[in-house]
């Protein structure tokens, strides 16, 4: 099989990963003033706007409502700052693989079976995530009749701060020129912009490798207007209904790391608000613990209803991924995404190579596609048990160094169409939902799937690629590869690897761009005002019916310097006019 050939090149993969991505100093912590532990904070507060959430949308929206309001904003999670498991590229697995309490990731597992990870951290999901940067597209923007010109007023102040263009090496060029070789053209060059063919996007990691995340969007905010809390959970938003037709949100209760309760309320001020930023998991799951939700379900938990609405937690969505493992018999680069090509089917082709450190130490790791941080492709969904993902890492501990050279190729389904809901297991905020997201419920999800991997098996055969393959491993040995290993993709069913159905059902695996659960029109209007209630909205991923782009993370930080600027102008405008 020639696989003998890994061996030679192992000892220089190695030392090149070493060399070139070893261990990058930390990015410096800023020099922020208006950041306090939550215990600091006292019993009872006022502020003209309270942010539940400092996440990806949370970040940019104080930091742009702090310019002319007082801004309290609640994150659950620490400070990313100094953490090495944060900033560096190449610990990409590592805070997914933490399973404490501390982890600035904390795992979950939909009904579905497909493990996953939500943030819980200062910056939220740009903390954790692959990095890609890729804007939506101007169809996008202009069906949700969002202003054009603030939106890419709103992109260029995100991508001042944390946006990139990547050091593109030779393997992740080698997926590019396979792609425009595939037929994926025009090829468009380095752009943020979304635009059918193949291009390189920006990324959120600097030329040192270093991540700049949405925390780093708090730089723009007025210290004197912002008041950050860390470790502060909030449980529930609080309601005056008396004498009103509709519910008003005019405050929050939020626990601290010593589980000390603390309330904080919006001063008097007819257009203070309330804003939920706990993203696609935790915006629908906060509302639903404060009583806005399904009636049934609530009562069910002995939740006091305060507005009965039926659509918070449905539309929950994840887009699949799917992945074939490419061993190589050249040293690869360690590269996450920089290259992705945009086909006119709704399949999204992205690509990912080299070994991962977890936290810096030496462990073997697979990184995007590691079992430490979930991903098991190797079993169908529902039969990714505990035991079964401890049985992989214990095969990849054992794996030969030279079985690291190589890349994934994956393709990221459009939309998705199929979608699912979320629920509450019980009314502590810290514990998960449960999430049902129905991957390949819709025909056309599949098909896009089946579409995608027919792209990257040409890929994998082009010319352009060659360099990077063994000649003599077919798509058929790759999509059944080497029992006994983590990356054998072999899935249980006998007939995936003539099926690409199956073989999409049976290695379904996430790329975390799940949202829903809070979608315009249904649970939100255009304003992303929560309906039924006064002065409260919610503005982050859960609003979207679509992934934004190729990769959600521009568009969802873009929405909260675009909100927050809207939010100014309207109020700007209602002072003067009265
Ligand atoms: C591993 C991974 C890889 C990814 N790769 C990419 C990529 O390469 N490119 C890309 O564009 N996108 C990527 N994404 C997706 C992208 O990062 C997310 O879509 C985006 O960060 C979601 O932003 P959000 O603001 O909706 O939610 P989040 O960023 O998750 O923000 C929600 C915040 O609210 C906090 N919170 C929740 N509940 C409460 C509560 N009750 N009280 C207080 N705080 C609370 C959370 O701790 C969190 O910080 C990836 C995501 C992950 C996880
Ligand atoms: C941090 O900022 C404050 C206020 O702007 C300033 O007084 C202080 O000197 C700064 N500290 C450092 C270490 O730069
Ligand atoms: C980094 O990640 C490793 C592995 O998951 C974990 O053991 C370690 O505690 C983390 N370090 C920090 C500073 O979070
Ligand atoms: C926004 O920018 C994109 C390019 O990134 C451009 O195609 C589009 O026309 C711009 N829209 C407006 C309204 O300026
Ligand atoms: C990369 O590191 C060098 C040397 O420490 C530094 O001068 C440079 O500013 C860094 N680049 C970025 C984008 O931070
Ligand atoms: C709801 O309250 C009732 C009566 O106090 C109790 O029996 C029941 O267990 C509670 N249900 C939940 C889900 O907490
Ligand atoms: C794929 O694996 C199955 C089950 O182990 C085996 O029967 C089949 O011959 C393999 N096919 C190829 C092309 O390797
Ligand atoms: C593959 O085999 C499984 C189990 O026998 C079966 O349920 C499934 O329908 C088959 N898939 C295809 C596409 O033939
Ligand atoms: C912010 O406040 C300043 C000073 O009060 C005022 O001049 C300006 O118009 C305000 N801007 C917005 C967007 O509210």
């Amino acid at each position: 099989m020639g696989l003998e050939g890994w061996r030679v090149f192992s000892a220089a993969t190695i030392l090149g990963i070493l060399f070139f991505h070893g261990f990058c100093l930390s990015e410096k912590a800023p020099n922020y003033t208006f950041v306090h532990e939550a215990t600091s904070a006292p019993d009872v507060s006022f502020y003209d706007y309270i942010i539940i959430g400092g996440g990806t949308a949370g970040c940019p929206l104080a930091s742009t409502l702090s310019q002319n309001y007082s801004v309290l904003l609640l994150e659950r999670g620490g400070s990313p700052y100094g953490n090495p498991n944060i900033t560096n590229l190449n610990a990409f697995g590592a805070p997914l693989s933490d399973l404490s309490p501390s982890s600035p990731s904390q795992r979950f597992i939909s009904e579905d079976g497909v493990i996953n990870a939500r943030a819980r951290v200062l910056g939220g999901g740009s903390c954790l995530n692959a990095g890609f940067y890729s804007r939506a597209s101007t169809s996008y923007v202009r069906d949700l009749g969002w202003d054009g010109k603030l939106v890419n007023e709103s992109y260029e102040w995100v991508e001042k701060k944390v946006a990139f263009e990547p050091p593109v090496k030779q393997w992740q060029s080698a997926v590019r020129d396979g792609l425009i070789e595939s037929g994926v053209r025009p090829y468009n060059g380095f752009t943020y912009d979304h635009l059918y063919g193949t291009k390189v996007g920006g990324t959120i990691f600097d030329q040192n490798g270093t991540r700049h995340t949405a925390a780093d969007l708090l730089e723009y905010a007025n210290p004197k207007g912002l008041t950050v809390l860390l470790h502060a959970t909030v449980h529930k938003i609080l309601f005056r209904t008396k004498g009103r037709s509709k519910p008003l949100a005019h405050g929050v209760i939020f626990r601290d790391a010593a589980r000390i309760k603390h309330k904080a309320y919006l001063k008097a001020g007819a257009r203070n608000e309330v804003i939920v930023s706990a993203g696609a998991l935790g915006s629908p799951q906060l509302l639903m613990l404060s009583g806005i939700g399904p009636e049934d379900h609530l009562r069910h938990h002995n939740i006091t209803v305060i507005y009965h609405q039926p659509f918070v937690g449905l539309g929950m969505y994840d887009n699949p991924m799917n992945a074939i493992y490419v061993p190589s018999p050249s040293p690869v680069e360690v590269s996450l995404i920089q290259v992705v090509g945009i086909t006119r089917f709704g399949s999204y082709i992205e690509a990912a190579s080299g070994e991962n450190f977890a936290g810096g130490s030496a462990s073997r790791d697979f990184g995007m596609f590691s079992p430490k941080i979930g991903q098991l492709s190797t079993l169908p969904p529902k039969q990714r048990t505990p035991e079964a993902l401890a049985k992989a890492i214990d095969d990849m501990s054992k794996l030969d160094a030279v079985a690291f050279s190589g890349g994934f190729i994956l393709e990221k389904t459009m939309g998705p169409l199929s979608n699912g809901y979320l629920m509450l297991r019980q009314k502590n905020p810290n514990a998960n939902p449960s999430v049902t997201f129905n991957y390949f419920q819709e025909p056309e999800d599949l098909q896009r799937c089946v579409d995608g991997i027919k792209v990257i098996e040409s890929i994998i055969e082009s010319k352009s690629f060659s360099k990077f393959r063994y000649d003599d491993l077919t798509l058929q040995v790759l999509l059944n590869m080497t029992a006994n290993s983590p990356v054998n993709l072999l899935p249980k069913h006998s007939n995936a690897s003539t099926s690409l159905e199956q073989f999409c059902k049976d290695t379904v695996m996430t790329i975390w761009h799940y949202h829903g659960g809070c979608q315009v029109n249904r649970v939100v209007d255009e304003d992303y005002k929560v309906l039924g209630v006064d002065n409260l909205r919610v503005i982050d991923g859960s609003t979207f019916y679509d992934s934004p782009g190729t990769n959600p993370q521009a568009t969802v930080m873009m929405l909260g310097r675009y909100m927050g600027v809207t939010m100014l102008n309207e109020r700007l405008a209602s002072e003067k006019s009265n």
